[in-house]
């Protein structure tokens, strides 16, 4: 099961003798299909080469905060904000001691200062530096600041020591990290999802759609499964993977659409991030059209409105906490509290379409959640994972108090 699929690791390796086993735990990050990118300090580098990380990364490792070549490529802002989760393994006492005290001297120090990802450190480190309380003090100060620990464990160290502060095994510290993701938020829900474009047939070889990719739509099926959700995923025609623990109903067109939605019910949440084709040819030509001198240049084609699917299932007796995506190239707003009126909505997703680099096909997006009482709340720029998790929080907060 790749628990990690599509998370964006940043693996900081600190300087200590199980920094060997890093290259083993990127190996077992990338098994549970994580992307990862490696930040090793300058005493990370005594113990193993930045050649070995990058061979089983993929990607070049990141060495020094003040490489114009390095920053160029990707800078440690970026780096910081690429995160979904930034894990230190091997954290060493000095290390933990530097980020206790928020000490930003190297690239790996800074970026956990830059990042608003989680973070987590796996100590390792002697059993006499693990118990000493300026150690114990550290890590008292970086828990309560909301970094994870994962272990130390228990054990024969490698200077023959035996006691706490073994770094734990790669594979128990890709669980931890996976387990991260993890918020159980909906646990015992259902949520309905739709996703990715319709496809409205003009005749057998020719079709009507949009530009949706269904990126969104997955990514919060994604994250709704991570919340403990029991997830039914409607999705048009994309060329995307399923998440984990998602059940996913392929369809075509609108109505196909509306009829695996309505099979899915009753569910608790709908979040309906398809851009569904309002309108369908009304008649489906049977074979291929040919071109026709009688109408010159010209094809007309009489058109006829699908239905609603958001608006059908917030009408109904069983109406789920419903959350309609309103995707606008202009006066996004007004437009977006139109629609949550018009379809019954509890929430509205505004998504400016205009913007090549949010919306539509992108990696990255930026919404405005608008309620009921026309509030608004912003979600900057971010990748469609993170807005995914903020809005299923959001969504999950929101759902509670109704
Ligand atoms: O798939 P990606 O490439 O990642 O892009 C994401 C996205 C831009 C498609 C997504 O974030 C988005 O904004 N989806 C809604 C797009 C849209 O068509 O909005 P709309 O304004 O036409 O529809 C409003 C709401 O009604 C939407 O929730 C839509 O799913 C729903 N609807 C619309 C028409 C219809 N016949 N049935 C519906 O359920």
């Amino acid at each position: 099961m790749q628990r990690l699929y599509r998370k964006r690791i940043v693996l900081g390796v600190g300087g200590g003798i199980a920094a060997y086993k890093s290259a083993e735990l990127v190996r077992r990050l990338r098994d549970h299909g994580a992307e990862v990118r490696v930040v090793m300090t300058q005493g990370g580098r005594e113990f193993i080469t930045p050649l070995t990380l990058q061979a089983l990364s993929g990607h070049p490792v990141h060495l020094d905060l003040l490489d114009p070549a390095a920053e160029a490529a990707m800078g440690h802002i970026e780096l910081a904000r690429w995160a979904d989760l930034v894990l230190i393994a091997p954290a060493t006492a000095d290390l933990m001691a530097r980020l206790a005290q928020g000490v930003a001297d190297d690239l790996l120090t800074t970026l956990v200062l830059a990042t608003n990802a989680p973070v987590a450190l796996a100590p390792a480190m002697n059993q006499a530096m693990w118990a000493d309380p300026a150690t114990q003090a550290n890590r008292e100060q970086l828990l309560a600041r909301g970094i994870r620990l994962f272990g130390p464990g228990s054990g024969s160290q490698a200077c023959g020591d035996i006691g706490m502060g073994r770094m734990l095994e790669a594979e128990e510290l890709a669980r931890a990290a996976a387990d991260c993701f993890e918020t159980g938020m909906l646990t015992g829900k259902h949520l309905l999802i739709t996703a990715g474009p319709t496809q409205e047939n003009i005749d057998p070889v020719r079709y009507i759609t949009n530009h949706s990719s269904g990126k969104m739509g997955f990514a919060l099926a994604e994250a709704a499964a991570e919340a403990g959700a029991r997830v039914t995923l409607v999705t048009g025609p994309v060329f995307l993977p399923t998440p984990d623990r998602v059940q996913r109903i392929d369809v075509v067109s609108a109505r196909d659409m509306l009829a695996a939605c309505e099979a899915a019910m009753p569910c608790d949440i709908l979040i309906a991030a398809a851009a569904v084709a309002d309108y369908r040819p009304e008649v489906v030509a049977p074979h291929k059209l040919k071109k026709d001198p009688s109408t010159g240049d010209g094809l007309l084609l009489q058109m006829v409105r699908n239905p609603d699917i958001l608006a059908t299932l917030a009408g109904r007796a069983d109406r789920p906490f419903c959350v309609g995506f309103a995707a606008e190239t202009e006066n996004l707003l007004e437009y977006a509290a139109r629609k949550l009126r018009d379809k019954n909505l509890d929430l509205i997703v505004a998504n400016d379409v205009a913007n090549p680099s949010i919306g539509f096909n992108s990696e990255d997006n930026a919404v405005s959640v608008i309620d009921r009482q026309q509030h608004e709340t912003r979600f900057g720029q971010a990748s469609k994972g993170h807005i995914a998790r903020a809005l299923v929080a959001f969504i999950a907060e929101r759902y509670k108090e109704s």
